[in-house]
């Protein structure tokens, strides 16, 4: 059993992802804390309504960004967390969090990654670009995270058709859909001791 550790911003709907297969049985963990820097995150109710701890830790409280990552450290370290989540999380993690947590942190993206990804890229913004962009495909990407901005090593992605008709609203939902199956496959695999990292590479281990 993997104690996991989970960050959101926003709505949580991943993170309600998570929490399902978790009651479904399809992961071997347990979330031992959900940590948010908004205040008025919907998954904080998400994860009350599952029984489940929650924090908000507002950054304006802490002098650096490093004493803020700190604190989120501290928390996870006093609950045995050995997987940290980022579900929709907005921030960036402090290098100090990187490293301690090196290959134990999972980032999901709303494209497939290289493309409109990085700095600037998130959320609805994401799914605007693509549109813009003319791009036919677009997916969601899980990814283990580095010191860069969505540049760590890929361990599942997953493609859906850009529709002439599609707006940035269809097409969130769409992705969001995809982003609802690739996280938690990817958090089992994990937790099944199946993922292998090798330089960029993810290797899934049968
Ligand atoms: C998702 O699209 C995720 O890929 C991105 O932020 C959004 C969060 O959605 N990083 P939710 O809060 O899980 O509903």
């Amino acid at each position: 059993m993997v104690n996991i550790g989970i960050l959101i911003s926003g709505s949580g709907t991943n993170l309600q992802a998570i929490i399902d297969n978790i009651n479904e049985g399809n992961i071997d963990g347990e979330i031992k804390l959900v940590i948010s820097n908004k205040k008025d995150a919907y998954g904080l109710v998400r994860a009350e309504e599952a029984g489940i701890e929650t924090l908000y830790l507002d950054r304006k409280e802490f002098s650096t960004d490093e004493e803020y990552n700190k604190k989120i450290m501290e928390e996870f370290t006093k609950r045995d967390v050995e997987l940290v989540v980022l579900a929709g999380y907005l921030r960036i993690l402090s290098k100090e969090f990187v490293q301690k947590y090196k290959n134990r942190i999972i980032n999901i993206h709303p494209s497939l990654i290289p493309s409109f990804c990085g700095e600037g890229c998130y959320g609805e913004r994401v799914h605007k670009m693509v549109l813009d962009y003319g791009a036919k495909i677009t997916g969601a990407t899980v990814h283990f995270v580095d010191e860069g901005t969505d540049t760590g090593p890929i361990i599942l992605q997953k493609a859906v058709k850009v529709e002439d008709d599609d707006t940035v609203e269809s097409l969130k939902e769409k992705v969001l859909k995809i982003e609802h199956e690739l996280l938690p496959e990817a958090i089992k695999l994990y937790c099944q001791g199946r993922l292998s990292v090798e330089g960029r590479k993810v290797k899934i281990i049968d």
